[in-house]
């Protein structure tokens, strides 16, 4: 099964929305609830990266027997130090994106922690490619 969903820069009163809507199908699907915290919180963290760092988003879900695959795309400013993003406490979030209650530097350690494999690149100045994987089984 497949599942897609386009995540508005900026726009916090939607963030959220997309990792919400996932819950929900992982639930009718009876996936592991566990399984399914992991998959949302991480989710949940690349969703708010994207509304908080970037213009614009598309999330992309692979359902699969063996495994939830999903893989997060957006238009923005890279990151040009990837080692330094993975790091708890790093963040260069804006004045008004602290505001919001967001700025730790916890949400990709925060990925990281909730995935069975986790993959960043990016083209800085165009692009930000996350892809998420947990098992199933
Ligand atoms: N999609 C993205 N596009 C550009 N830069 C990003 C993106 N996601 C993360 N980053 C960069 O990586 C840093 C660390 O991200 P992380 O999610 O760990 O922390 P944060 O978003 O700053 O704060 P928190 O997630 O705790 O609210 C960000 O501050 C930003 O510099
Ligand atoms: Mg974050």
């Amino acid at each position: 099964m497949h599942y897609e969903f386009f995540v508005e820069g900026g726009d916090f009163s939607k963030a959220g929305t997309a990792s919400s809507e996932l819950k929900n199908v992982l639930k009718q699907l009876n996936v592991d609830s566990g399984i399914i915290r992991r998959t949302v919180v991480a989710l949940y963290e690349a969703e708010v990266n994207v509304v908080a760092h970037a213009y614009e988003g598309t999330i992309k879900v692979d359902l699969s027997p063996e495994e939830i695959k999903i893989v997060i795309e957006d238009k923005g400013p890279g990151i040009s130090d990837i080692n330094l993003a993975m790091q708890e406490g790093y963040s260069t979030a804006s004045a008004k994106v602290r505001e919001m209650g967001f700025g730790a530097g916890m949400g990709i350690p925060n990925i990281k922690n909730n995935t069975d494999k986790f993959n960043i690149s990016s083209v800085v100045g165009e692009s930000t490619r996350l892809e998420i994987i947990n098992y199933l089984q």
